[in-house]
């Protein structure tokens, strides 16, 4: 197996499974954690991981079909998805190329898409838990907004307003601070999240700006 990324918390290789372009990220133990805790924190974000991928899937949104799961060696066989840019690279290079306002003109069907997903996502109370634009990504041309969630290792399954409102939060978060001027964007990004998860999306909303007060407190006390 090739080694092609590492990151925090898993190394990424690409291999090929039965024929088919396949990427392992294998979760590797941290030494500064206890055997035993490290252990269960590992098979619990497998778990998590797998299992929100196949709960997407099932309600729609893209996500990379999983092949095979190892639980001994913490690594998840997925279908690479060719062709395909992360978000975050895809917004820098828009922001590059053009100026402010064409940069928002062109990025708007984007934060379109990724609002109506996190919408659908959240409807059934998948809460991703790591939002941020290098867990998506964009397949092909990325003007067909062909978006793809990936990265559910901190996920879970919850109905809270609290933990959604969390993780728009997150994003909120992310995006402003890794791409200048996105604040239009992720308003656009809201509103089509509130339009596709239309009966629960005002308490999310109601709590997106009670977490951005805390969040604003904390700065202020230091
Ligand atoms: N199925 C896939 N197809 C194509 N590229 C992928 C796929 N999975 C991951 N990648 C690429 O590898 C990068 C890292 O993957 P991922 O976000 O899952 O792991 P990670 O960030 O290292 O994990 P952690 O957040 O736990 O540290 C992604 O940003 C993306 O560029
Ligand atoms: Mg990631």
């Amino acid at each position: 197996m090739e080694l092609w990324k590492q990151g925090a918390e898993a190394k990424i290789h690409k291999t090929d499974f039965y024929g088919k372009p396949c990427i392992v990220k294998e979760r590797f133990s941290k030494s500064y954690r206890h055997p035993i805790l490290d252990k269960s924190l590992t098979a619990q974000r497998v778990k998590s991981e797998i299992r929100a991928m196949l709960r997407c899937r099932m309600s729609g949104i893209l996500t990379p079909t999983v092949y095979f799961v190892n639980m001994d060696s913490s690594c998840i066989y997925m279908e690479e998805m060719l062709d395909s840019v992360t978000v975050r690279d895809y917004i820098q290079s828009v922001q590059s190329s053009k100026t402010a306002v064409e940069a928002i003109e062109t990025l708007t069907p984007l934060a379109n898409t990724i609002g109506h997903t996190l919408g659908i996502m959240h409807k059934q109370n998948i809460v991703h838990g790591d939002l941020t634009t290098s867990n998506m990504l964009l397949q092909g041309d990325p003007s067909n907004n062909r978006l793809c969630l990936i990265d559910f290792g901190l996920s879970f399954f919850e109905n809270l307003s609290e933990d959604k409102g969390v993780d728009l939060y997150v994003l909120e978060r992310a995006l402003i601070s890794t791409h200048p001027n996105t604040e239009k964007l992720f308003n656009v990004i809201l509103e089509a999240y509130c339009k596709s998860n239309d009966t629960g999306s005002k308490d999310v909303i109601a709590k997106l700006e009670e977490v951005r007060m805390r969040g604003r407190k904390r700065t202020m006390v230091g």
